[in-house]
């Protein structure tokens, strides 16, 4: 039997109906197969615009989502034996939701929003921000890269752990928050132990085996599920065996309160709002073959994971 890789949309509807319905669209669909008696299943690879537009062709015949209990797309692999990069994403990533901004969107919305960045998110992230500088514990003469350094805070402990002789490097994607960054690290007299790139980290401009450390905090979330894998398997490339890495994001892991399911409600119907969703971050980082070293979860108003890893 030849297995169709790709995500699964049921709709109730049959199989015929969904057929008819897909007339004329390509839209990423691989296959429609039948999934009960009035139900079908849409086997696609669809994202970003592809994905918005497939969602509309179906609204109201997508079936209910039995774990969130909201009408939302199931998302899973059928054949969770692949071995591509991509298969491993989706299996460590179930009911995950999708990430629905383009790349250009997501730069805009951080040009924008860098200025008053430090009021919205300082209280209640600093405290997260804060553990997994300490889970990543730089020393002097590192190389440490950070992902989305945003205002550039860790940048400026990052750059005083690795002293003089080390060196933090960054990439973002907003020039903004990369201006902003900069200008931090030239207050704080740590300049000349930092630089910046302005670009997605999806590629990273890094050679291998060249770094010690990657750090991420409250960004990993913001890669749609197909590029967690992607963006994983560029950090171990960049990183010497046995360098670390540290995530830190908001998660699905541990109990699902209403503040979750608020969370995840919002980022669905206002994604302009709400950019990033919860992951599972232990799971991915595993999935793209790192070490586990040290797993926790912790409590924000929503739940956060701060996991440090190691290229084995
Ligand atoms: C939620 S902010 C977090 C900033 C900072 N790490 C902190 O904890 O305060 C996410 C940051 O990731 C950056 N970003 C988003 N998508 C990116 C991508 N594909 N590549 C690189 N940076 C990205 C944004 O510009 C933004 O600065």
């Amino acid at each position: 039997m030849k297995i169709v890789k790709g995500y699964r949309l049921y709709v109730e509807l049959n199989a015929s109906q969904v057929r008819r319905r897909l007339k004329g669209h390509g839209l990423g669909v691989r296959k429609v197969e039948t999934a009960g008696s009035h139900r079908a299943v849409i086997i696609h690879t669809a994202t970003g615009q592809h994905l918005r537009q497939l969602e509309a062709l179906f609204r109201g015949v997508i079936e209910q989502n039995a774990e969130t209990k909201n009408s939302e797309v199931r998302q899973e692999m059928t054949n969770p034996q692949g071995s591509a990069t991509d298969d491993v994403a989706f299996e460590s990533e179930p009911g995950v939701l999708r990430v629905f901004q383009t790349k250009e969107a997501t730069r805009a919305y951080y040009n924008k929003i860098a200025k008053v960045y430090d009021l919205l998110s300082e209280e209640a992230e600093k405290p997260m921000r804060e553990a997994g500088i300490k889970k990543l514990a730089a020393r002097p003469g590192e190389r440490i890269l950070e992902v989305g350094f945003g205002t550039g805070h860790c940048l400026v402990e990052i750059a005083r752990a690795v002293g003089p002789s080390g060196k933090v490097l960054g990439i973002d994607i907003s020039d903004q928050m990369l201006a902003h960054a900069q200008a931090l690290l030239t207050k704080e007299g740590m300049a000349d132990r930092a630089e910046l790139t302005c670009g997605d980290a999806e590629q990273l401009p890094f050679e291998s085996n060249g770094l010690d450390g990657i750090f991420f905090s409250f960004t990993l979330e913001l890669f749609d599920t197909p590029e967690l894998p992607k963006v994983l398997s560029e950090c171990k490339r960049a990183l010497r065996p046995g360098g670390r890495i540290v995530v830190v994001a908001v998660s699905r892991e541990g109990k699902h309160g209403v503040m979750l399911n608020l969370y995840e409600w919002t980022h669905k119907h206002f994604p302009n709002l709400m950019d990033c969703r919860p992951i599972y971050v232990r799971r991915a980082l595993e999935a793209s073959g790192f070490t586990i070293k040290e797993a926790d979860v912790e409590s924000m108003w929503v739940p956060v994971e701060i996991v440090l890893a190691e290229k084995p």
